[in-house]
């Protein structure tokens, strides 16, 4: 009783997101409002294919961001020539300087959204360590995507300062444009003083869709087209002090009713794991040769326990990616030890049976975690066969030796990215 009351009450949060902001902006006579989700029901080999797409052209666009812009940042630098040891937290964290926030799934784990203020306006706002811009509509926005969304108003703000540098970006297959301002940006108990973000003046048709306002970029300020690498939401509040210069993520499931994610800034949720967290520094990105993403070596993956012995892998951590995207080579090998799963070539696609009970992990810092079968489903395609959430085509650093792993593992795993000697961290879940 009590749990279809809370599905119930779930399911009326996701669709009233939709409502409410609907109510606040003119009518979308012209466009029409499909609902990602069902659409992922009804062919799922197309929404897969769409959400390859988008990861996809998110990294092709950051490809061009570095290779365009030149480094300038000697916080990286000055970090990444620091000690290796990053076996555990050496200094002791202070609890004035962390704070928990609740996220909610946008989809059906697609991706995660948490709440923000910017010049004490409210933001959905999905959290994305995959990239380093932070942007939301501007309220004289005119496209439909700015309409049906929250929007900044200039004129609302008491501690807003103009700034008005042009910046775009292109996420998945959409894009945003606008110019930059500058106030203060508030998250959890935090609050970063005059913080550089994107006023989007014009916003694709594809952020219609999306229960979140706009995006928070979590990579590092290499990354950040803002200013040609402002720093970042994070680093300006480890800047300013306000924070333990690291922050944790536990991404729930939406098939566990009562299971809250969470995000931390400045610490870690107890709650959310057990056992210790096992660190892997950052390593440079061989296309700038510097720190940009979270990006760690793999040691090895295994499917039902039985290693496939690879070597000098490395893999792109990315809570804004809702699938795992690897080089073709490396996803035929995974799923050759997956019984059933078959290569559908039309679309690249590996399609595995919906019951499946395989068990593939990926090993990092010596530790193998999970991957709960259930994670590796993105859709069925028939009565009996979905297709799988491990999917191929990427090769982002032109030798097929980087993978890109979203959701699908990060839902299994407590993750932690520390910034001050970078790396990245995972322990079990609760
Ligand atoms: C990094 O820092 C070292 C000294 O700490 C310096 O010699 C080197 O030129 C710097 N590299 C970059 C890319 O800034
Ligand atoms: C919206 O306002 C910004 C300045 O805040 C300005 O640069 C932009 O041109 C305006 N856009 C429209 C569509 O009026
Ligand atoms: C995006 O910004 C870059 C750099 O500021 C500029 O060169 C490019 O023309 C812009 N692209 C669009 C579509 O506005
Ligand atoms: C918004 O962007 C689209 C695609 O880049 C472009 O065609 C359109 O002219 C832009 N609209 C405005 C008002 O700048
Ligand atoms: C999965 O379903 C197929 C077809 O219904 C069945 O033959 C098979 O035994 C099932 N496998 C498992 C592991 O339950
Ligand atoms: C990477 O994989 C693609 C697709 O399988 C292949 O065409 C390409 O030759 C590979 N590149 C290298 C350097 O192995």
């Amino acid at each position: 009783m009590e749990l279809t009351f809370m599905k119930f009450a779930f399911f009326f949060v996701i669709f009233s997101a939709f409502i409410i902001h609907n109510v606040n902006a003119k009518p979308l006579h012209s466009i029409k409002l499909i609902k990602r989700g069902s659409s992922r029901n009804m062919d799922s080999m197309e929404y897969a294919k769409y959400l390859r797409d988008s990861a996809m052209n998110k990294y092709k666009y950051s490809k061009e961001v570095m290779k365009k812009s030149c480094s300038k940042s000697s916080n990286n630098n000055k970090s990444s020539s620091k000690s290796k040891s990053n076996k555990g937290n050496s200094k002791v964290l202070s609890k004035n300087k962390q704070s928990t926030i609740d996220l909610k799934d946008i989809q059906f784990d697609d991706a995660y959204f948490g709440a923000i203020t910017i010049g004490n306006q409210n933001f959905n706002i999905l959290m994305d360590t995959g990239s380093s811009d932070l942007f939301v509509p501007n309220t004289n926005c005119t496209s439909p995507a700015c309409r049906n969304h929250n929007s900044f108003d200039v004129k609302k703000s008491k501690t807003f300062k103009k700034e008005g540098n042009p910046w775009n970006v292109t996420f998945g297959t959409g894009s945003a444009s606008g110019v930059t301002g500058i106030d203060n940006v508030k998250i959890g108990a935090f609050t970063a003083e005059n913080m550089i973000f994107g006023l989007t003046d014009n916003l694709s048709d594809d952020f219609i869709n999306l229960e979140s306002d706009g995006i928070l970029g979590m990579a590092f300020d290499r990354l950040n087209t803002l200013d040609n690498q402002a720093p970042t939401l994070i680093t300006t509040l480890i800047n300013q002090k306000k924070i333990n210069p690291l922050f944790s993520f536990h991404l729930s499931r939406i098939s566990n009713f009562n299971d809250q994610g969470t995000l931390t800034i400045g610490g870690v949720d107890n709650t959310k794991f057990q056992g210790k967290i096992t660190f892997n520094p950052v390593i440079k990105t061989s296309i700038v040769n510097a720190i940009a993403f979270w990006l760690i070596n793999v040691d090895d993956a295994s499917v039902n326990k039985k290693s496939l012995n690879f070597k000098g892998r490395n893999a792109i951590i990315d809570t804004g990616t809702s699938t795992i995207i690897l080089p073709d080579n490396d996803a035929a090998k995974i799923h050759s030890q997956i019984p059933g799963a078959v290569l559908d070539t039309n679309a690249n696609m590996f399609v595995i049976p919906c019951n499946t009970t395989s068990t593939v992990a990926f090993k990092f810092g010596g530790v193998d975690f999970n991957i709960n079968p259930k994670d590796l489903l993105l859709g069925p395609v028939d009565g009996q066969n979905c297709v799988s959430a491990i999917v191929p085509g990427f090769n982002f650093d032109g030798k097929n030796l980087t993978w890109l792993v979203g959701v699908p593992f990060l839902k299994n795993v407590y993750s932690v990215f520390k910034v001050d000697n970078p790396a990245v961290g995972f322990a079990r879940n609760k």
